[in-house]
């Protein structure tokens, strides 16, 4: 006689909380919030800080834990596209290894730009099968979108974030003074992901933008116009992503952007950033709208005349339909096998289609290569 066989079926519910702090004055040594989760008396921290932070700031970052007598292991790595590796992520792994770090009284700290945070929030992640992290966001792209979210990763085989995972930091402490040193072209690749909020999620901020973009641009954010900005569209970011941080639902309004240029940024030889991309991408997809009757040709205008008024760079990189179409296949792998692709339907909203054809997207092609030359 054969006995039955056994099935146990296991159920678990894990909560993800995190908190997204205004922290002015992060290093200041009297200010504890970088101190704040886990011990806080004889402890270590185990400090991942971009290279260009750590020249910059390095002085004030050693004497914040000194001053709390942390013994910190103080690791400077360099920031761009090309150091978001298995390479990097290994070589951080051996060295927090010979660092040991209590599993969960002593977060790791990671203070730079949206390159550096998904690194270290994949370290963190995969170490002992996970361990707290803190995020201090120093560049606009990780102070309005990298470093707010729970997504982390490297790049593997020229393919963006082909490893990663959600891990949630226990904290993000934003303090804009960060972005006072951050260079012209970087504080305009964070815009053109505030640009992407606005024209497919919040008209309001598209406003803002058209008010005071260019303001918020010159002052890098340092004025109370900027800080406005900032506030708002992080929490229309969080707004965004709070309803689906693990990405159960796979048709997301914060995918727009990220469909036909989707990972420009690792393809070899390629001087672009990844806002740049995105935006190249904002702007073909408001042209595929405006064709369906989506957009009104006063909406498009309006998108491409805010571009200009912040003086945005639309990278002159060959819009090759071909190429295009190959990121759409690439997308609907990662959106399960459908297309997915969010579309503004009217400014500041969002609609998701399945049907953009290969002839439809040379005709935006065209149409956009003409609107850049004109
Ligand atoms: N996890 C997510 O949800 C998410 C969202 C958006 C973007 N990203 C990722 O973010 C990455 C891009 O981030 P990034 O644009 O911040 O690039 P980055 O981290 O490479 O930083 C850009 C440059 O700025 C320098 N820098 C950083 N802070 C500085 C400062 N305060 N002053 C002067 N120089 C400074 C860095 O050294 C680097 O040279 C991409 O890999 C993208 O995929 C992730």
């Amino acid at each position: 006689m054969t006995s039955p066989s056994a099935c146990w079926h296991l159920s678990y519910l894990h909560r993800i909380e995190y908190e997204v702090v205004d922290c002015p004055g992060v290093l200041d040594p009297h200010n504890d919030a970088l101190l704040s989760v886990g011990n806080r008396e004889d402890t270590g921290r185990f400090v991942i800080v971009d290279e260009n932070v750590y020249r910059l700031r390095g002085a004030g970052i050693r004497n914040y834990f000194a001053h709390h007598r942390v013994d910190a292991r103080i690791v400077a790595i360099p920031g761009g596209e090309q150091n978001k590796s298995v390479q990097t992520y290994l070589s951080l792994l051996t060295e927090l290894d010979s660092y040991p770090i209590e599993r969960r009284a002593e977060p790791i700290i990671v203070i730079g730009g949206g390159v550096l945070t998904d690194l270290a929030g994949f370290v963190a992640a995969t170490y002992r099968r996970g361990v707290p992290h803190i995020k201090v966001p120093t560049t606009l792209m990780a102070y309005v979108d990298a470093a707010v979210g729970i997504k982390n990763g490297v790049n593997l085989n020229g393919h963006k974030n082909r490893l990663g995972s959600f891990e949630a930091p226990q904290k993000v402490l934003l303090d804009r003074t960060f972005l006072e040193t951050l260079p012209r072209r970087h504080i305009l690749n964070g815009v053109c992901e505030i640009v992407k909020l606005a024209v497919v999620a919040d008209l309001p901020l598209l406003e803002m933008l058209e008010a005071d973009g260019a303001g918020c641009i010159a002052s890098k954010f340092q004025d109370e116009r900027g800080a406005r900005l900032l506030d708002h569209s992080i929490e229309r970011m969080l707004g965004e992503l709070e309803p689906n941080l693990l990405e159960e639902n796979l048709s997301r309004t914060m995918d727009f952007g990220h469909t036909f240029v989707y990972g420009l940024e690792t393809a070899a030889g390629c001087d672009v950033l990844h806002g740049e991309a995105v935006l190249l991408d904002v702007l073909l997809s408001a042209t595929l709208a405006a064709r369906r009757g989506m957009l009104s040709d006063a909406d498009l205008k309006r998108i491409l005349d805010l571009v200009a008024t912040l003086g945005l760079v639309v990278n002159p990189v060959h819009l090759d339909p071909a190429e295009l179409w190959d990121s759409v296949q690439e997308r609907m792998l990662h959106r399960d096998g459908a297309q997915r692709i969010p579309l503004p339907d009217g400014l500041g909203k969002c609609v998701f289609v399945n049907d953009v054809t290969m002839e439809e997207l040379q005709a935006a092609c065209k149409e956009l290569s003409m609107v850049k030359q004109s």
